[in-house]
């Protein structure tokens, strides 16, 4: 009997050991742990045996008993185990489990600040177009008054793309400008546009100056715009941009498509007036150039000096956010660093 009980175990095991089921583990608990296993009926039929095998047979009975009992447990886990991390199996989409959130991007703090132009001027009734980055030289310079020798190219220092395209010059813009005149050369007065877009200027990069930037052109003509009409729609989207209180400067300036010229600054947020870094320690940041659209320009488009006037303005658009927040190098806005894009 002893015998018979040391093959059961023996067998047993090696079974268990071929299990690789759960479905086929279940049969080997009841062949060999179930009510009509040999096991379970020679624990039964103890009382039958004579007095004096009964504790040994018994004893090892049981003991066999308890070890199958834990081999089946410890199969049950590995065979658990193994199911969770078959690709087959774990590949399957288990509903219960929760999401996983998916990064959301945002948009670009200098996308953000164009559009919020944008709306104040789609508010006072202008049009939103674009135009080229690659222009030619008559509409960057040219149709602007700035014929090929005049000083104020110095103003602009220009990346050129072909200097000989059968006989015209192609560059990137150095400012959205040249579209005053291709917006003139399209539409008849009453004008009222805006033009968001990048500029280009081959410049040495530093805290304030990148050779890539974007500016927002705006372009009124129609019969009596005044300089005062200019200041007010300037001074209205300061307000708009920066509050009531920020102070806004108006002064001269010159540029050769307009006459007169004037410049805007704002009240550096940075130092409150005082001087810093950020306003070049002068207390205040110019934030565009404007004027009244020179006749001249007027003329080589065709529309009458005499009859029509207009306004237009070119505004940094890079140095609103720098204002609003404080940013001290607009080198900040193209480094494409996570770490300061995920402020905004
Ligand atoms: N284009 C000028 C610049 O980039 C700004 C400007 C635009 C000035 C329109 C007057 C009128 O500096």
């Amino acid at each position: 009997m002893l015998k018979q009980l040391r093959d059961l175990h023996a067998q047993a095991l090696d079974e268990l050991d071929k299990v690789d089921n759960s479905r086929e583990l279940e049969l080997w608990r009841v062949r060999h742990l179930g009510k009509k296993s040999t096991l379970t009926e020679i624990l039964r039929s103890l009382a039958t045996l004579p007095l004096e095998e009964r504790p040994k047979i018994g004893a090892l009975a049981n003991e066999i008993k308890k070890t199958l009992e834990s081999s089946l447990e410890e199969k049950k886990k590995l065979l658990q185990e193994a199911l969770l991390s078959s690709p087959q199996k774990s590949a399957r989409l288990d509903v219960t489990l929760p999401g996983r959130a998916l990064p959301i991007g945002r948009l670009h703090p200098t996308t953000q600040i164009l559009n919020e132009i944008c709306d104040v001027f789609k508010n006072m009734g202008f049009q939103v177009i674009e135009g080229p980055d690659v222009e030619w030289d008559y509409y960057n310079f040219e149709a602007l008054n700035i014929p090929e020798h005049h000083p104020a190219r110095e103003m602009f220092a220009t990346l050129w793309i072909d200097t000989d395209v059968g006989g015209k010059a192609r560059l990137l813009r150095t400012h959205t400008s040249p579209m005053q005149i291709r917006m003139m050369e399209r539409e008849r007065p009453p004008i009222r546009v805006i033009v968001p877009g990048r500029a280009y200027r081959y410049e040495a990069t530093d805290a304030t100056h990148e050779s890539m930037f974007y500016q927002v052109e705006g372009l009124a003509v129609d019969k009596g715009i005044t300089l005062a009409d200019l200041k007010g729609t300037l001074f209205d989207l300061c307000r708009c941009l920066f509050g009531e209180e920020r102070k806004v400067r108006f002064r001269c300036d010159y540029f050769p498509f307009v006459e007169p010229g004037v410049e805007v600054a704002i009240g550096c947020s940075g130092c409150d007036g005082a001087g810093c870094r950020l306003c070049g320690y002068s207390g205040w940041i110019e934030i565009l150039g404007a004027g009244m659209v020179h006749p001249d320009v007027l003329a080589r488009v065709d529309i009458d000096p005499e009859l029509y006037s207009g306004f237009a303005f070119g505004l940094g658009v890079e140095r609103i956010p720098m204002l609003h927040y404080g940013i001290d190098d607009i080198r900040l806005f193209y480094s494409n660093d996570l770490r300061f894009l995920r402020q905004f």
